[in-house]
């Protein structure tokens, strides 16, 4: 017989065993599945052999081809797991890995964050108002006359549009203070909300002065709220804040929506005496409920306002206030 199907078996075994990557593999396949390779080679030539050699050969061939088959599938197995394997060797799992960086709440959220959960904790909620105001909630409710000097243009910035309802001026608040105005017309005693947000004055920006702060009002309205309400609670909240290791002064001072009116310092124990102004406070002003449409003499209340930049810089012993507003991370994730 002109194929010796014996032989052909043990060549195509022993190339089998030379197979070691995708190119011999390759090479492999061609050789005897190409088109100029053996198998197509011995099914040509069934035509030209004598008819009693034709159903042995091709049960040979087809034997054969079976076989390279196998031994093609079995080998591409093979090679893809060593491929995978030797991928896995070269992963170095000591090398650092590449991080991603994970943002977190700017200094001055967080301190506000902080500074509204102390008196959340004490049953105030939290409220915002509006950054634009109007003239008369800015000022004229809260008692501050017209020939006030905080209402001139250079103190406050005001819009050159008008408030379609009250046809009163509209401004960028000058502090949170607006914010009680807010609440008091909507609600009746009692009540306590702090409201922290934006406020603008035109200063020169300088290390301690921004055209644009964070303020945190406080504002508690019932019947007999006394001065010493006050006091207790703002000491407990610098307590919280800055630490049992605090002392605290109430300076008499003046605010129109306020009276009596107080400024707060603070000065840490044991070190120099150096006193720290960080608040105003006071009752609220008997003309400012009159303004809020609440009954004579019903009520009494206390409130508060203190610059948020002002305590976190502070705390923190942060020197210059154009630091939180530059976006610059070594500053940023130093908190
Ligand atoms: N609004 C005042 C300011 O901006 C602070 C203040 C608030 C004082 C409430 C007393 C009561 O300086």
């Amino acid at each position: 017989m002109r194929w010796d199907f014996k032989k052909l078996t043990d060549d195509v075994e022993q190339d089998a065993g030379q197979i070691v990557d995708a190119q011999h593999l390759e090479a492999f396949r061609l050789k005897y599945l190409g088109k100029k390779g053996l198998i197509p080679e011995i099914y040509s030539s069934l035509g030209t052999l004598p008819p009693q050699e034709k159903p042995l050969v091709g049960k040979g061939v087809n034997d054969l081809k079976g076989r390279i088959n196998e031994i093609l599938e079995l080998k591409k197995g093979q090679i893809g797991e060593q491929a995978q394997a030797s991928r896995q060797q070269s992963l170095d799992v000591t090398i650092p890995g590449v991080s991603r960086e994970i943002g977190h709440a700017h200094i001055l959220s967080q301190t506000v964050n902080e500074i509204c959960s102390i008196f959340e904790r004490m049953g105030f909620v939290v409220q915002e108002g509006p950054e634009i105001e109007s003239e008369f909630n800015n000022f004229t409710a809260l008692n501050i006359p017209a020939d006030h000097p905080s209402r001139d243009g250079f103190d406050t910035f005001y819009l050159d549009v008008k408030n379609p309802q009250e046809k009163s001026n509209l401004l960028l608040r000058s502090h949170t203070s607006p914010g009680q105005i807010r609440i008091m017309q909507e609600h009746k005693p009692p009540l306590a909300v702090v409201i922290p947000g934006k406020v603008y004055r035109p200063d020169a920006v300088d290390a301690s002065h921004s055209f644009m702060f964070h303020q945190i009002e406080g504002l508690l309205v019932d019947r007999d709220v006394k001065f010493s309400d006050l006091k207790g609670l703002l000491i407990h909240f610098c307590e919280e804040l800055f630490g049992k290791d605090i002392e605290m002064r109430f300076r008499p001072h003046f605010f129109p929506f306020t009276e009596p009116s107080a400024e707060v310092d603070i000065s840490w124990k044991g070190g120099k005496k150096k006193w720290l102004e960080i608040m105003g406070c006071g009752m609220v002003n008997p003309k400012v409920f009159e303004h809020c449409g609440y009954p004579k003499g019903k009520y009494t209340g206390l409130a508060f306002g203190m610059g948020v930049e002002r305590m976190a810089m502070l705390r923190h012993g942060i020197n210059d206030i154009r630091l939180f507003y530059e976006n610059d991370k070594r500053f940023l994730s130093q908190f």
